[in-house]
């Protein structure tokens, strides 16, 4: 076992079972002599047909599938991702929650032109923060339809103790439209009447439920769910990351509580729960001493009465049904940013100004502002180099925020505490958070809430420098 003594981890490596991370590392040259190959692969942004469970969708996806490969690197390593666009749209990839150099950050109209179709970009990066992230489109809604992959970077001197990793990739599936959600959105601005059943499927929120959409958990929806297969007894890290567009997720496993270790590939002091809650665009590890049997992972779309649904298999038992797992564990004690500390190793430090941003609504509903402005015309926090600011988001709004800063890992303030390192917070309605930013890394960054659809009208701001 592990645990959280005097400011450290106390460190017991062990091999993975899971060959994830086998082949990582140096390889032999020809000399003889260890030769660092960059790491990554090719992403063929491209249409294609995918089997989301029991139904078959025609999207728009990474080399054909939903989601897209898993990239894993080691912390430190310089990543080689050539995109190819064979789409018939501009594109780009953007890596969602790594320091990165500005140019490499895929945000249109910041830092980088879209691939446009035909055409190819080399993204070429150093991972320099351990972690879980993930990938996905930068342009318009793209994500929503399969855009989107893992993004995993190892730690080489891994301070956790444990057998085995899974990775689960949340999302929330649209149906009832045809084609992109590109097309959805033009279809939606060019038309002239009301189309009030159009316009809520796209814009998601309450009316996404009319259009029955899919809960997916690694692509699979619960009429076909994923099953991760593993032994009883064993220590699983589950990295799980939230890339729907418009839904947060409750997530439990049955039968087992969840020791959280990292928050958007930060360590955190280890505080265990029955269950997370998840925005769009964060992620968590966590640690599990798996029983015997076979369990549901849960995520339970927050709101909407409906939910993703995969199975953890250690024995040939018939899985618990879901709804025991809700009400074992999804009505338990759920994780808070308040149960959240960094340690002191990844504390920030003590900010010297503060700035407000407020999370508005226009009063047609169908506009989301930062300090009034909109996309168009965007708020700009302006920062110094070097320095660390404290930003108060303030939700004005009756929806749910869930705020991402590109190119930096800030610290959320927990009343005074030194809450969790994070890139992504979600800030329910009437709330507000206190996120301290240490501007480390130069450029002009997108900050914005990870909302698609709030991001598409109008949530989408800059943090600069200079
Ligand atoms: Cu996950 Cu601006 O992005
Ligand atoms: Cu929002």
């Amino acid at each position: 076992t592990y645990a959280w003594r005097s400011g450290a981890y106390v460190t017991r490596r062990r091999l993975l079972v899971t060959g994830a991370f086998a082949a990582m590392g140096a390889v032999t040259g020809s000399a003889g002599t260890a030769v660092a190959q960059p790491r990554g692969m090719t992403l063929r942004a491209r249409p294609a047909k995918v089997s989301l469970g029991r139904r078959t969708v025609s999207t728009w996806t990474y080399n054909g599938v939903v989601p897209g490969p898993s990239i894993e690197a080691t912390a430190g390593e310089t990543v080689r991702v050539p995109l190819i666009n064979a789409l018939p749209a501009n594109t780009t990839v953007h890596w969602h929650g790594i320091r990165i150099d500005p140019r490499m950050d895929g945000a249109p109209g910041f830092s980088q032109e879209p691939t446009r179709p035909g055409e190819r970009f080399d993204y070429v990066f150093r991972v320099p923060d351990p972690g879980t992230y993930f990938y996905h489109s930068h342009v318009g809604t793209q994500p929503d339809r399969g855009l989107y992959g893992p993004l995993i970077v190892a730690d080489p001197r891994e301070p956790l103790s444990y057998d085995q990793e899974i990775t689960v990739l949340l999302d929330d599936w649209l149906d009832g439209i045809s084609g992109t959600p590109d097309d959805a959105l033009r279809r939606l601005n060019a038309s002239t009447q009301h189309d009030d059943t159009l316009r809520s499927a796209v814009l998601g929120g309450v009316a996404a439920e009319m259009h029955h959409p899919l809960y997916l958990i690694n692509g699979r929806a619960p009429d076909a769910p994923a099953t991760f297969h593993s032994a009883p007894g064993r220590r699983v890290r589950f990295r799980v990351i939230n890339a729907a567009a418009d839904t947060p997720f409750r997530v439990a496993l049955g039968g087992h509580e969840l020791t959280v270790t990292h928050t958007d590939g930060f360590p955190c002091k280890p505080v265990t729960v029955d269950s997370i809650l998840i925005g769009m665009g964060e992620r968590y590890d966590f640690l599990v001493r798996l029983g015997s049997g076979a369990f549901p992972l849960v995520a339970l779309a927050e709101g909407k009465r409906a939910r993703a649904f995969a199975v953890v298999r250690t024995s040939r038992r018939a899985a618990t049904p879901a709804k025991d797992a809700k009400v074992a564990q999804l009505t338990g004690r759920m994780l808070n940013y308040e149960d959240l500390r960094a340690p002191r190793a990844d504390q920030l430090p003590r900010p010297s100004r503060v700035v407000t941003v407020r999370l508005g609504m226009r009063p047609s509903g169908n506009e989301w502002t930062l300090n009034d402005r909109l996309a168009a015309d965007p708020m700009r926090v302006q920062v110094d180099r070097g320095e660390t600011i404290r930003i108060v988001l303030d939700n004005e709004s009756p929806m749910w925020h869930p705020m991402h800063l590109h190119g930096h890992t800030f610290q959320v303030n927990v009343n005074g505490l030194r809450g969790p390192r994070k890139d992504t917070v979600n800030i329910k309605p009437r709330e507000r958070l206190e996120i301290d930013v240490l501007a480390d890394n130069p450029g002009e960054w997108m900050f914005h809430c990870h909302n698609l659809y709030h991001q598409e009208q109008g949530m989408m701001g800059a943090l600069g420098y200079g």
